[in-house]
């Protein structure tokens, strides 16, 4: 049996962290008058910590120094912190574990390749970070997805060439990094949004080990 790489993103995928990213996001936004909703905080999905807070200054038509800008990042990160700090086991999304514990009985390569610089705050928190081969987070990569860089990275240090490699994603932007890497691309979330994925299934519930066991045996 050929053995093939399963690159997971964290945020959306793993656990659903969008919830307090959207509550920091929303505290640093009312700080400044701006208007912030859910359908914004969508469009940060996948985007760098960075990018996120450009984007919000824009939409609020604000202009900043850059030292104002980085107490700002500071900012929003401690009180994202304090939500990761309660998180537990038991926020990992419904069927993950099934997927994780069936890939790791096959014996397949497990990466995690996620832009969050918290992956692996987040991954102890849940008691997974003994799950990954390898995890490739934010501290990891000069380019954010949709460069190919993350997952590259993580297929290198899984010893797996690209092609070989299976990327599950819940961003635009994270499905197009894996097209760009020569990867099977599986989008998790609404299949109309994420159109150029391989695959999509709304949740890991929806994914069958048959269908994980016929990806591991396909050329
Ligand atoms: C991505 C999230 O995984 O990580 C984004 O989808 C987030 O919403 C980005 O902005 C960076 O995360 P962090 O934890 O480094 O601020
Ligand atoms: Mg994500």
């Amino acid at each position: 049996m050929q053995t093939k790489g399963f690159i997971f993103d964290l945020d959306g995928v793993i656990v659903d962290t969008a919830k307090y990213h959207f509550l920091a996001w929303k505290k640093l936004a009312q700080s400044m008058d701006i208007d912030f909703t859910e359908e914004q905080n969508e469009q940060l999905k996948g985007v760098s910590r960075v990018r996120s807070l450009e984007k919000i200054l824009a939409w609020g038509d604000k202009s900043i120094s850059d030292e104002a800008f980085q107490s700002l990042m500071t900012k929003k990160n401690e009180d994202y912190l304090a939500y990761i700090a309660e998180m537990t086991e038991k926020e990992i999304l419904e069927d993950v574990p099934k997927i994780l514990e069936y890939l790791t009985t096959s014996q397949q390569g497990i990466a995690l390749g996620s832009a969050s610089k918290n992956a692996r705050a987040i991954l102890e928190k849940v008691a997974l970070l003994n799950t990954f081969q390898t995890i490739v987070d934010g501290n990891d990569v000069t380019k954010a997805k949709p460069d190919p860089e993350v997952f590259l990275k993580a297929a290198s240090q899984l010893g797996i060439a690209p092609e070989n490699c299976v990327v599950f994603e819940d961003s635009v932007a994270g499905i197009q990094a894996a097209k760009r890497a020569n990867m099977i691309a599986i989008g998790i979330g609404d299949a109309a949004v994420l159109h150029e994925a391989d695959y999509n299934f709304t949740d890991f519930t929806e994914i069958s080990t048959d269908f994980i066991s016929s990806i591991i045996a396909s050329n």
